[in-house]
């Protein structure tokens, strides 16, 4: 499925003036599907000599794209048209995923062979187990992360070529498939626990699991309320637009670097605590609290703008409104734990948290609602994962949208390397001064 093309409004156009020098410089404007139109600044050097200057992309849409549209003010998520809270509820995370990859959901026969192939990719390289021997046991998950998933450009060398359509379709399910087992196999070294292998017979969350928690001496139960909550999970965390994790995917895939390395270079942006390592940062932060009658002190310090602390799981680039993904992840959040039947008081001091910062008019004013990291934590910890791999669970589902953008990218004919460029305000030309004159 070809996006719709950009449509040159000609009757809109923008005029900028140059009050310096009195030129004026007309440039066209560009209609998408839905959302803000876009002012098409392509020759704008070429034009004025003049860069424009947006550190943060705040206003920049680097791309054209099909996948996810957001709509902040009003706390849309569409992933090709459909909502997040439909699919959450309807669809499954490997529909999804063929979604994403392809456009259109899957008919059934679609659907059981994307679902066959995926299956068929999960094992990874016998030879890939002994790069963990090289960490620490105590090694963040992440690390181990960024290192085993850049390696896998070491032993696919058939899914390389990405001028090659095959190589690339194979390349996705190949990382949609490893990325779970290698990241099962992170948490099974970090607690000294033998690999499991992956199953063929069990659907891809059940997979993921069985791969983290049962062990070779027993049989594992795999409960249905945590595989069903596991793959709204995935849902949740598979595609955010041109979040920093994928515009950094992008741009390593700009220099027609390999998918596998793309992939890594997007975990290594994933896991700052500002974008996906925010969710490890709200299980730390509601610890830290630890009761109700601290919040006034935290809220008070996220407030305060001489300390750096921020209410972790608050505040979004985009949504200036509730997170559609926010409040699926809270309702799920009351699921998991009442049917595992687990009484959690960071859930109380969650709760609580949220109302008085909702009420708070430092948080109205700038529009700081709970993103979707505010409640993933919770859950996770109720499904038994140490705070240290929630992040790694946000990878394992994002891959799918790095690798959709990435090969939307990369399908796109006028493709070219990413190179932005500066507002310069180091030193200008100067001779070099011998040390015995300095
Ligand atoms: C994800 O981009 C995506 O789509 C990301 C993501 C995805 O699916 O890929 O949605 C996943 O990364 C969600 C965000 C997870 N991060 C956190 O929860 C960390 C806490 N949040 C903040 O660090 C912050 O809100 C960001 C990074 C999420 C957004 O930062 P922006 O857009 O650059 O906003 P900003 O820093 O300019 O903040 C605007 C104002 C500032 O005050 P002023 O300078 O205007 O006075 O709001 C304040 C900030 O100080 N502010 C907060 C706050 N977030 C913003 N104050 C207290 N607590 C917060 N959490």
């Amino acid at each position: 499925m070809s996006n719709a093309a950009p449509q040159e409004n000609a009757q809109q156009t923008v005029t900028l003036t140059d009050n310096a020098t009195g030129k004026q410089y007309e440039f066209p404007v560009l209609d998408g599907s839905t959302g803000p139109r876009v002012i098409d600044i392509r020759k704008l050097y070429g034009e004025t000599g003049m860069f424009t200057y947006d550190p943060g992309f705040t206003s920049t849409a680097a791309c054209e794209s099909g996948l996810t549209f957001i709509d902040g003010d009003q706390g849309v998520l569409l992933h090709r048209g459909y909502s997040i809270k439909e699919l959450a509820e309807k669809s499954s995370f490997l529909e999804v995923c063929y979604l994403l990859l392809n456009g259109e959901l899957p008919n059934k026969q679609e659907y059981d062979d994307f679902h066959h192939m995926i299956t068929i990719h999960t094992m990874v390289h016998e030879q890939m187990q002994f790069f963990f021997r090289g960490f620490r046991r105590d090694s963040h998950p992440m690390a181990v992360m960024v290192g085993t998933i850049g390696a896998l450009s070491a032993f696919y060398h058939d899914s390389l070529n990405i001028d090659d359509e095959k190589q690339r379709e194979i390349a996705a399910f190949r990382l949609i498939a490893k990325v779970p087992t290698i990241a099962a196999m992170v948490y099974k070294y970090s607690i000294g626990q033998p690999f499991m292998y992956p199953r063929n017979d069990l659907g891809y969350a059940e997979n993921f699991l069985y791969m983290t928690f049962a062990v070779p001496s027993e049989p594992y139960k795999i409960s249905p309320v945590m595989a069903r909550a596991m793959d709204r999970i995935l849902i949740l965390h598979a595609d955010h637009e041109q979040n920093a994790s994928t515009s950094t995917v992008r741009l390593a895939g700009s220099s027609r670097a390999n998918p596998f390395a793309c992939i890594a270079s997007g975990i290594a942006s994933l896991w700052g605590p500002a974008h996906g390592g925010a969710n490890e940062a709200v299980l730390k932060m509601l610890g830290e609290i630890g009761d109700k009658s601290r919040i006034p002190e935290f809220v008070a310090r996220a407030k305060d703008k001489n300390d750096p602390f921020r209410l972790m799981g608050f505040g979004h680039r985009v949504y200036k409104n509730y997170d559609p993904r926010a409040q699926i992840m809270r309702d799920t959040c009351y699921e998991v734990l009442g049917e595992l039947g687990i009484q959690d008081p960071l859930l109380d001091v969650a709760m609580e948290l949220e109302k008085i910062a909702l009420s708070d008019p430092y948080f109205i004013e700038k529009k700081l609602y709970p993103n979707v990291d505010f409640y993933s934590g919770i859950i996770l910890k109720a499904m038994g994962f140490p705070t240290s791999m929630f992040t790694v669970l946000f990878a394992v589902a994002r891959t799918v949208g790095w690798i959709a953008q990435w090969k939307e990218m990369i399908e796109e004919p006028t493709q070219k390397i990413g190179r932005p460029r500066q507002l310069y305000t180091g030193p200008v030309a100067r001779d070099y001064v011998p040390v015995d004159k300095r």
